[in-house]
């Protein structure tokens, strides 16, 4: 008699269309349903194990029993994160390339970010006051592009910024879109990559003037653990793995508006407390809105975990989504509530909005610490900066657009600088 137990199946060929069907809410549903933090079932035509909750998330993040490699399914790897970046590697390989992404993360790095966003939200408002609305979702993911640029020193010609913007934003919100929608994401990806292996060619071969000190430079004379550059194009991926997450961070200022808007009284507590509390703030924005659904890995041996078997090869999906509104973590996880974040306990592996687990040693998302400081320059316009109007708009966001971002993307109008 064999002493593991039989992880909850969900009987069926397949249940992929169930997945884009309910979305962030797909797993969550069936641990509910099945009483279970762990289900399998069929997606993609393979056998997958879904999970989810605190303790799910530590054993996911472990890596001598999960891989990354060959996890991503093919439509991710082409929109989102082109081959063979960072989000691939396991092991030596991995951790050497991580500690250079962690190496931008720097103090002084980060401080050279927020003087740039703050500058670039200044000449955004400059623009805006003399318009009659904005789309603050286009608006935002600009200002965050030409951030981007201008941190990781590329040069990008006047003219460009709005394709370009348009290209790195296809890129995360096609993974999941059908038919042209996810063509956009693409061809915009083959387009950047190819303009992108230019720059870094360039790079190599002296023809740009540029600062040794640049994530751009940098990419380019990255060695590996062999003491290799980086072929062309994985240098290519791996800088566009810095400007379109950093782009992405528009839907976070969205959300921002959004939750401004429902809980006026939110507002109004951020107008007079301290800086603490915008912290709390944005921690329960990242919290509570949905953003990534869920993180992909294999099964990298056979391991037993809780009397559950794991066969080598299995592909697993942690639940992102449904962690961050797990009832056993958080007290009334569906209210908005920045508060609860005062009281937290700052476990790696119950909130985890952008991955879970240790940044160097694991795929915890690198640009963490660079989300949050955005963020709170963006909540700072938004609170004690400007003033504006949101006119009657459809503000619904569905919980099945993988990512998800209200209808309207937040028209603003009669906007002022607060005197
Ligand atoms: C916009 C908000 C962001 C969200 C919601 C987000 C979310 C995530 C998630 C869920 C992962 C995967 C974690 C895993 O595989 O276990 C990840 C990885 C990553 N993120 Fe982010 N991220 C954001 C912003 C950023 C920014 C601003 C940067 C860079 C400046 C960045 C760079 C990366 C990189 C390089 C990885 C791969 C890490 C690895 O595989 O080791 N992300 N992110």
């Amino acid at each position: 008699m064999s002493n593991t137990n039989k992880i909850p199946r969900e009987e069926g060929i397949d249940h992929s269309l169930s997945l884009i069907r309910e979305g962030y809410r797909y797993i969550s549903n069936r641990r509910q349903s099945f009483h279970s933090d762990i289900f399998e079932t069929r997606l993609l035509g393979k056998k997958a194990i879904c999970m989810g909750g605190k303790e799910a998330a530590e054993v996911f993040y472990d890596t001598e029993k999960f891989q990354r490699k060959d996890a991503a399914p093919n439509r991710v790897v082409q929109t989102l994160f082109g081959k063979n970046g960072v989000q691939a590697l396991d092991g030596e390989a991995h951790k050497h390339r991580k500690e250079m992404f962690m190496s931008i993360m720097s103090p002084d790095g980060i401080k050279s970010l927020i003087d740039i966003t703050k500058k670039q939200w200044e000449m955004a408002v400059d623009k805006w006051i003399r318009m009659d609305e904005v789309i603050l979702y286009e608006e935002a993911q600009e200002i965050m592009c030409r951030t981007a640029c201008q941190w990781a020193g590329i040069p990008v010609q006047e003219e460009k910024v709005r394709e370009l913007t348009k290209d790195l934003g296809a890129m995360f919100e096609s993974p999941a879109a059908i038919g042209p929608n996810h063509w956009l994401g693409r061809n915009a990806r083959n387009r950047v990559e190819k303009w992108m292996g230019e720059l870094i060619d360039e790079v190599r071969n002296g023809n740009m003037n540029i600062s040794t000190n640049t994530i751009l430079y940098r990419f380019a004379q990255y060695r590996d653990l062999e003491g290799n550059l980086l072929d062309t194009k994985t240098a290519a991926v791996e800088v566009i793995n810095i400007l379109r997450p950093i782009v992405a961070i528009a839907i976070f200022i969205n959300f921002i508006a959004l939750s401004l808007h429902h809980f006026p009284e939110e507002k109004g507590k951020l107008k007079f407390k301290d800086e603490e509390y915008a912290q709390i703030f944005i921690q329960e924005v990242r919290r509570f809105y949905p953003f990534f659904p869920f993180v992909t890995a294999l099964v990298k041996k056979d391991f037993t975990w809780n009397n559950y078997k794991f066969e080598e090869g299995t592909l697993t999906l942690l639940d992102l989504y449904g962690t961050n509104h797990d009832p056993k973590i958080w007290d009334n996880p569906d209210v908005f509530n920045p508060d609860r974040f005062t009281r937290w306990e700052g476990s790696p592996f119950s909130f985890i909005p952008q991955g879970g687990g240790d940044y160097f040693m694991g795929h915890r998302c690198a640009g963490e610490w660079v989300t949050l400081e955005v963020m709170k320059v963006s909540l700072d316009y938004l609170v004690h900066r400007i003033e504006y109007e949101i006119p009657d708009q459809d503000l619904s966001f569905i919980m099945v657009d993988m990512p998800s971002i209200p209808h309207s993307k937040i028209v603003i109008k009669s906007i002022k600088r607060t005197l």
